[in-house]
């Protein structure tokens, strides 16, 4: 048993996927959430700024002395991974645990990845994927404005304006008949039904962020480290009151404590 808090953190709304997950298979364990309100996004930055992002980050969690830290954000488990080693506590990621299960899911061996620029230039799923099966198709797409719109709270099944950005991102995954869709961006499942609207039957879509919630529940399990308590607490870096409106959209349920603020650039540089 241990009680100490699981830390996860991403660069804005995005990582609540990762919670919804959680809160169905780790109810009991305590929860630390940072979102990079204030300087999302992080996938159209160069890699030296997520990095650094990443590190500070990754150190106020570890400031709350948790036991485990969740990147429940693509392009930082794409571009800044490796920080994994620099931690004292483990670490999970997204692209492992969403390309496995892809690779696992797919019938016709044509898997569509979708993501930020910043993941989709580091090929993380793709070669991933490819490790594990060299004869897959992998088509990728960058899609900037989803997170936007998620950030924005344009989530509904029929807002125009979500449907009409998807349509386009998703033609070329259309065009090369995938039957599996990673959404490689934690803020893409909140958009999932236009996006399975779109795509349409038979296309199996995976969530990144529920595969590492899966993940992680699993290492906690193995290892002995499962926690008590059921407690979550929520940081951000800007825009306190917005993120609670919109987070308690995205996690089915309100968020009943007060959401806190950081000054994130004070974790060190
Ligand atoms: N949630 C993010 C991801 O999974 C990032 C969105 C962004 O900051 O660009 O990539």
């Amino acid at each position: 048993m241990d009680k100490r808090p699981i830390g996860v953190f991403d660069s804005g709304l995005g990582g609540l996927s990762v919670i919804k997950e959680l809160n169905r298979v780790l109810p009991e364990e305590n929860i630390v959430y940072f979102g990079d309100t204030g300087r999302v996004p992080y996938g159209t930055k160069s890699a030296e700024t997520i990095v650094k992002y990443t590190r500070q980050d990754e150190r106020f969690l570890l400031s709350h002395d948790v036991k485990l830290i969740i990147a429940a954000c693509g392009t930082v488990s794409s571009v800044a991974g490796f920080t994994a080693d620099e931690l004292p506590v483990p670490f999970i990621e997204v692209v492992t645990p969403a390309a496995k299960a892809a690779v696992k899911a797919t019938k016709n061996g044509r898997i569509g990845v979708l993501g930020t620029a910043a993941t989709v230039n580091s090929n993380s799923y793709k070669n991933k994927m490819l490790e594990i099966d060299p004869n897959l198709t992998v088509v990728q797409n960058a899609c900037p404005v989803f997170v936007q719109l998620v950030e924005s709270g344009w989530i509904d099944r029929d807002d125009e304006v979500t449907i009409a950005a998807a349509k386009r991102y998703l033609q070329p995954l259309i065009k090369h008949k995938v039957d599996t869709v990673i959404l490689g961006c934690t803020h893409f499942p909140a958009i999932k039904d236009i996006i399975a609207d779109i795509m349409g039957e038979g296309v199996t879509l995976i969530n990144s962020g529920e595969q590492a919630a899966l993940a992680a529940a699993e290492y906690l399990n193995t290892n002995g480290l499962l926690g008590e308590g059921g407690r979550r607490r929520y940081f951000v870096s800007d825009r306190a009151e917005s993120f609670a409106s919109i987070a308690g959209i995205l996690l089915g349920t309100e968020i009943e404590d007060d959401v806190e603020m950081v000054a994130i650039e004070s974790f060190g540089g």
